[in-house]
């Protein structure tokens, strides 16, 4: 399994960008930590598949407890990444799986290498 980042990543944000590759193919996904513990999504909006940030590690609003796609204002869950709020209600973030090893957040799709 692939480091895709450590715990300390997410402090100043809660949330740490990065890439996986499916073959050749390079995905930008982004690992967010929250009240139930660390997730990783593709960071690509179930609404127009834009990236939901637009600066550097940016994913949650100013209380931090939703994620916020910058182009439209949906908010997400960030536990499950289902849509709470604006156009893509009820729709979800595509997931990655990751494992915890200590401080490393390890990618548990073997389909992708980082
Ligand atoms: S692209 Fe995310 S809300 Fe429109």
């Amino acid at each position: 399994m692939t480091v895709l980042c450590r715990l300390a990543d997410l402090e100043a944000t809660g949330a740490k960008e990065g890439v996986v590759h499916d073959g050749g193919i390079r995905h930008p996904i982004f690992v967010v930590k929250h009240a139930g513990g660390v997730s990783a999504y593709f960071n690509a909006c179930p609404h127009a598949r834009l990236p939901l940030n637009a600066e550097p590690d940016a994913f949650f609003d100013f209380s931090r407890s939703f994620l916020v796609c910058g182009n439209h204002g949906a908010h997400f869950d960030a536990a499950t990444g289902r849509c709470i709020r604006g156009p893509c209600k009820g729709e979800s973030l595509r997931r990655l799986a990751v494992h915890l090893d200590g401080d490393r957040v390890l990618c548990a799709d073997s389909d992708y290498t980082v």
